[in-house]
């Protein structure tokens, strides 16, 4: 069977109209939340000069478009976006600059597990929040394997790890409650560092939120 007729899980059918603008509106909310997007979005930045600065890039999944005045910072950068929610489209393209939306040559329905794209489309791809929501390795994996087809150098994800406090914390939520599947997880470092490697990736950096504090690391990878 082929990734593109696998099934996706339930949370890549989650967000409508409403849910994509409080997508968007959360993150500007309270100082936590603004705080940690600030955070994020400079380490994007940082992710994207660690990798060489690289000449085009695939915001996958874009969501509500937070990242895209990074992406679009380097003036000759060619930048391509896909989510697999209309809403979210919509809401980014809604949101977004004028200047910086016309920056995309791109800006598709793309499934993660599938994507629209030929085997080196881009330099790089930045894939932000989207594989901690994915229940299984094997589902990790799928999306990696897409990555590193469509990725010519490189790649920055995302994700929940352990070894910190708020992950020590969401863990022992977790062990309370039975929350239905599309729930969002935290991987030990030791397993996606294994899953990375198996997709074909090496380890250039990594990139926490709050060192220590906050569970979100980036991973900055080199293709093999
Ligand atoms: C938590 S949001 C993160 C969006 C953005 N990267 C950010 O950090 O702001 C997760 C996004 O993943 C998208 N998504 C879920 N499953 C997907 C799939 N299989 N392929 C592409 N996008 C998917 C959702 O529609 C949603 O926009």
């Amino acid at each position: 069977m082929t990734a593109a007729v696998q099934a996706k899980p339930p949370f890549s059918d989650k967000y409508d109209l409403a849910l994509a603008r409080a997508y968007l509106e959360k993150h500007h909310r309270g100082l936590r939340r603004r705080l940690t997007t600030w955070r994020e979005t400079h380490l994007a930045g940082r992710a994207l000069k660690l990798a060489g600065n690289p000449e085009s890039v695939l915001d996958m999944p874009c969501g509500a478009g937070r990242f895209w005045p990074v992406l679009a910072s380097n003036p000759t950068r060619r930048l391509l976006a896909g989510d697999v929610s209309p809403a979210m489209l919509q809401i980014a393209a809604g949101a977004a600059e004028p200047a910086v939306l016309a920056r995309f040559e791109t800006l598709a329905l793309m499934d993660a597990f599938a994507l629209d794209l030929p085997d080196g489309a881009v330099e790089h791809v930045l894939c932000m929040r989207l594989l901690h929501h994915m229940a299984t390795a094997a589902d990790r994996l799928r999306i990696l394997r897409e990555l590193h087809r469509v990725a010519r150098r490189g790649v920055t994800v995302s994700l929940w790890v352990d070894g910190n406090l708020q992950a020590r914390r969401r863990m022992r939520q977790n062990a309370r409650t039975t929350r239905a599947d599309g729930y969002r997880r935290v991987v030990k470092r030791a397993v996606i560092e294994a899953e990375l490697a198996q997709a074909g990736f090496v380890i250039r950096r990594r990139l926490d939120v709050l060192p220590g504090l906050s569970m979100l690391r980036l991973y900055v990878l080199d293709k093999v």
